[in-house]
């Protein structure tokens, strides 16, 4: 039976209380009301990048143990079997938009492991644009609909994108990237996923390796072609949102290789780029990826708002055996996430939304707060206490517990960017070779068709200048269809120390 929000049945669903048969509503209609005052508040702030997503449940086998690098127990167990959500997004247009942009994908997990909530907040694309949060709000406003009129929607196709990246070298790997057929994926189930950052593993012996977190679609890796991705962004916008719900209602399940790349703590500095540096990957030639795992995609949502929209991931959700590097970007993702998620979800207490519960009992002494679910029993809720009842205590060293790996951390307070940093070119040229003659075709013609949207000549000019370090054919191939001329630029890099900028 139909109920109020306070479980009175309701007997008439289709007509207020009025004043008579023609006369006015009367106040006193608390079920019009509440049900026109829930109506009202339907909505919450989209999320301010990677809005539109579609999300699954699924599970997380491990197929060979990583004990050796890890404590973290659902890495270390062969066969154990542990829930994951997965919400992939678009990153820079909103909720409405569609699936088939030219853009990053997001590639987020959530594991429930019995240690608590680990989330691997990934992409489909293993770098980044920027190499230091401080630039994050910089990209993003250029990335995003322009302030005064909203136009264009399209991500990646307008003068302030193509302005900022034109000064900032840091972002080219990531352009090649963004501009060859990685950025239209044929589904999300033949995609990619990434962890980006390095991040460190720390076995029972306090041993350390850097980690490089890799997923590999069972079906390959697929894409539409440009043109493709316009018709079906104007037929069916939902394209990938309906192939993900529909292959999992055909029990056809979207699966991916789990595979980690691990080098030893001590050899750090064994490479020609930093390993804190999220615009390099770590080729599979020098370190392979081993496949350790598997990720299946076998649930839809019961109810999109409550689990997709309101799931919340945060890099900084942990387990003990896994642990941060230094990397720049990331140390500044771990401040924003829970920051957002507080005025998104509009409550301190959003960790006991269904979706985003840890399997094992949340027990601590935090409190209150709008919307708090938990009911704690007791007067205690500090520690230390002598008064017990029922009060957590932090666990006792032998009873494990998260720890941070140690490190020993000295320096000059500095704003600067490390020279470790500054090769912005290599990377950008090896993925560039690496594709064959039709993938680099499709590239070059998405520079062509992005940067004859952008309508500053100089702008143009200066990414033509920025391709001209990658490939010298590229950028002629690119200038002479976009009409500007290649020329040697200068690019008023603040970021990296004057001596070190390469042009
Ligand atoms: C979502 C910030 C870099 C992957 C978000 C959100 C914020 C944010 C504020 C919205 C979260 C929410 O409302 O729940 C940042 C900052 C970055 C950064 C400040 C750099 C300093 C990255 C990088 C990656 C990434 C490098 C990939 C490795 C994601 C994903 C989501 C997301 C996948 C969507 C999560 C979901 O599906 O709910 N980011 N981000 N971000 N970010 Fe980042």
């Amino acid at each position: 039976m139909l109920t109020s929000n306070q479980g009175i049945s309701i007997s008439d669903n289709q007509n207020s209380l009025k004043a008579g048969n023609r006369g006015p509503t009367l106040l006193e209609d608390f079920i019009l009301r509440e049900k026109i005052t829930h109506f009202d508040h339907e909505r919450i702030p989209e999320r301010v990048v990677h809005a539109r997503g579609s999300g699954a449940h699924g599970v997380f086998i491990l197929k060979k143990s990583l004990a050796k690098y890890t404590k973290a127990k659902f890495l270390s167990e062969v066969e154990k079997e542990t829930p994951v959500f997965v919400r992939f997004s678009t990153v820079a247009k909103s909720k409405g938009s569609t699936d088939l942009a030219r853009d990053v994908r997001g590639f987020a997990i959530k594991f429930y492991t019995e240690e608590g909530n680990y989330d691997l907040v990934g992409n489909n694309m293993p770098v980044f644009f920027i190499q230091d949060a401080m630039k994050f709000p910089d990209l993003v406003h250029a990335v995003k609909p322009e302030p005064d009129n909203e136009i264009p929607q399209a991500a990646s196709a307008h003068d302030t994108f193509w302005d900022f990246i034109s000064l900032m070298p840091e972002s080219m790997h990531m352009i090649m990237w963004l501009m060859s057929d990685r950025a239209i994926p044929r589904s999300f189930s033949r995609m990619e996923g990434f962890g980006v950052h390095s991040f460190k593993f720390i076995n029972e012996e306090g041993k350390v390796h850097f980690v490089k977190f890799h997923f590999k679609p069972k079906l390959g890796v697929h894409s539409v072609a440009w043109d493709e991705a316009q018709r079906i962004s104007g037929v069916d916008p939902d394209f990938h949102k309906r192939d993900l719900w529909e292959s999992i209602e055909m029990k056809n399940f979207p699966e991916w290789d789990f595979g980690v790349q691990l080098i030893p703590e001590e050899d750090e500095d064994k490479f020609d780029f930093d390993l804190l540096d999220p615009t390099k990957i770590v080729p599979e030639e020098e370190v392979p990826v081993e496949i350790v795992g598997t990720l299946i995609l076998n649930k839809n949502p019961d109810n999109f708002f409550a689990e997709t929209e309101q799931v919340a991931f945060h890099p900084g959700h942990l387990v003990p055996g896994i642990d941060f590097s230094n990397d720049p970007l990331l140390q500044g993702r771990l401040f924003s996430y829970t920051d957002t998620q507080l005025s998104r979800l509009g409550s301190p207490n959003f960790h006991e939304i269904p979706i985003n519960k840890s399997l094992n009992t949340v027990h601590n002494n935090q409190r209150d707060g709008h919307m708090r679910h938990q009911i704690v029993k007791g007067k205690i809720s500090y520690e230390p206490n002598s008064i017990g009842g029922g009060c957590p205590f932090q666990a006792t060293m032998s009873e494990g517990g998260f720890t941070s790996s140690p490190e020993r951390v000295s320096g000059v307070k500095i704003r600067e960017r490390n020279k470790s940093f500054v090769d912005h070119y290599s990377q950008a040229k090896l993925f560039y070779n690496s594709q064959s003659v039709p993938e680099k075709n499709h590239l070059q013609n998405a520079l062509i068709f992005e940067l004859s949207k952008v309508t500053i000549p100089e702008i143009r000019e200066r990414m033509v200048g920025q391709l001209n370090y990658i490939n010298k054919k590229l950028a002629e191939k690119v200038a002479e269809k976009i009409g500007v001329e290649v020329k040697d630029v200068e690019f008023p890099n603040q970021s990296l120390p004057a001596e070190s900028n390469p042009i």
